[in-house]
């Protein structure tokens, strides 16, 4: 595999990772001050950076050497507007400036796996970044976010906090794989 694709797959795998964690972390702190719909947003969402570690990790052809680290967006914060908005910071420095970059990259090099793997994550990262900004919006308020349902497709990472009657609109996987929060 060419190396600067596999490089990069390997660093947007452990900024995923990160984020993964992080937003577990952060559903713990909503949960804590009264914002569980929050918390049930930033789960669902800890699982579609799950579902993007795992298609960058599965991407990558021959793994070897350390794990450089990205995305560090929104590290260490406390009460759950601030993590809101470190979440914000860290999708959208991913879809503007890393995995337009990535992409390019893997696409000049024809790593098709990776390229694919990477347009998943860029069109769900902007929709995360919007559904933490409407959860923002609502908690700096001091109400929690309206969401009854909240719906993760494992397939790509696309999250929706309204009910959705159709296939996933990133990647057209059945509604039948959905995931409630
Ligand atoms: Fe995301
Ligand atoms: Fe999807």
């Amino acid at each position: 595999m060419n190396a600067m694709t596999q490089d990069n797959l390997r660093s947007a795998f452990g900024g995923e990772s990160m984020a993964h964690m992080r937003y577990r972390i952060w559903a713990q702190t909503a949960d804590k001050e009264g914002f569980p719909t929050v918390g049930r947003l930033f789960m669902a969402t800890s699982d579609a950076e799950e579902v993007h570690a795992t298609l960058h990790f599965k991407a990558m052809k021959d793994i070897k050497g350390d794990f450089a680290v990205t995305s560090m967006a929104g590290f260490g914060l406390t009460t759950t507007s601030e993590n809101l908005q470190g979440a914000i910071d860290g999708e959208v420095f991913e879809y503007t400036q890393m995995y337009p970059a990535y992409i390019a990259v893997a696409e000049m090099q024809e790593e098709k796996q990776a390229v694919r793997a990477m347009q998943f994550a860029i069109e769900a990262e902007k929709v995360h970044a919007e559904l933490f900004g409407i959860a923002k919006e609502a908690v700096d308020q001091g109400k929690d976010l309206e969401a009854e349902t909240i719906i993760l497709c494992p397939v790509c990472g696309w999250v929706s906090i309204k009910e959705h009657d159709d296939n996933c609109p990133l990647c057209k996987a059945k509604k039948e794989l959905f995931v409630t929060y």
